[in-house]
């Protein structure tokens, strides 16, 4: 008895075993063929593109909406709308009132390139498709809330608007400053002397006027409040002089 008990749970362990083990192998021919697939290298771009300005933090992982009621999906928007609409959503933002309580599309026309947008709109009109490394930089865990804010810099995009270490120096040649502004330096640390000014300006955004300016996008409903906290930390941290 006892020894039949023993073979049937060989058989078993044997089975899962072999489960788990012809899965994983699955998995590892899919990964494998995913990574050496070709892709157009506009519809790559694209990808990256969505990445690093952050279209995927409000939008969703490759345009699957989910991450506030107030942003749509984008998996179908190439349907819906030609390439000349695209391109005029992308450069001069929606739906953005004078006072914003809601995230807007951002205006993006200063910003990202031409060859860019038409490489976003690649992207769209292929579908979204998941493009291996086109992913957003993983936030450190357990390091300190400044070193986790550093990485949602890059990750929320502030760094293509702000610049590197909040330096500035990105032009909005329409706008009273000429310029986005700086996050370091001593006019902006005497204006934003505490977290909570800081985090209620990424909070609310700041409509400074309409496209082609550029202004502070809304991230109110679209950052947690762990992150602002995070993201307040670090530009702390940066250049007061
Ligand atoms: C701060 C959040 C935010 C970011 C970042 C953002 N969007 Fe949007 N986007 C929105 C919101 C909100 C709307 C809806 C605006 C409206 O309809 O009033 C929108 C609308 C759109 C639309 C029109 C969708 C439709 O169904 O009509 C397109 C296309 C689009 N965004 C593309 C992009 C791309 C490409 C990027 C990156 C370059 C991007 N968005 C980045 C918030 C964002
Ligand atoms: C599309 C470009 C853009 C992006 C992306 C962006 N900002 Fe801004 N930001 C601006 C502009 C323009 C202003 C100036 C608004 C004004 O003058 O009222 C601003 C203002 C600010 C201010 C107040 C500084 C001042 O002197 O008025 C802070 C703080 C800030 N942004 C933080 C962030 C953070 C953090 C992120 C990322 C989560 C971010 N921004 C993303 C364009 C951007």
């Amino acid at each position: 008895m006892i020894i039949l008990l023993v073979l049937g749970l060989m058989f078993v362990a044997g089975l899962v075993g072999w489960i788990v083990g012809h899965n994983t192998h699955e998995k590892t021919t899919g990964t494998v063929s995913a990574s050496t697939a070709t892709f157009d290298p506009q519809v790559a771009a694209g990808a990256h593109i969505f990445v690093q300005f952050a279209c995927a933090q409000c939008h969703g992982e490759q345009g699957k909406g989910g991450v506030s009621p107030d942003v749509p999906a984008l998996k179908t928007v190439a349907q819906k709308l030609q390439p000349a609409e695209l391109r005029t959503i992308i450069d001069h933002g929606l739906g953005a009132s004078k006072d914003p309580t809601k995230p807007y599309m951002p205006v993006w026309g200063q910003v990202i390139s031409a060859t860019q947008v038409t490489d976003l709109i690649s992207y769209l009109r292929a579908g979204l498709p998941k493009v291996p490394t086109a992913d957003p930089p993983a936030i450190p865990q357990g390091q300190g809330a400044a070193v986790a804010g550093a990485t949602l810099y890059v990750r929320y995009g502030c760094i293509n608007c702000h610049g590197p270490n909040g330096l500035g120096g990105v032009p909005n040649p329409q706008s009273p400053d000429k310029t986005i502004p700086p996050l370091s330096g001593a006019d902006f640390q005497g204006e934003f002397n505490t977290d909570k000014k800081i985090i209620d300006v990424i909070r609310s955004g700041s409509v400074i006027g309409r496209a082609p300016i550029v202004s502070m996008p809304h991230w109110g409903g679209i950052i947690p409040n762990d992150q602002l906290a995070a993201l307040a930390a670090y530009i702390k941290t940066l250049k007061s002089g």
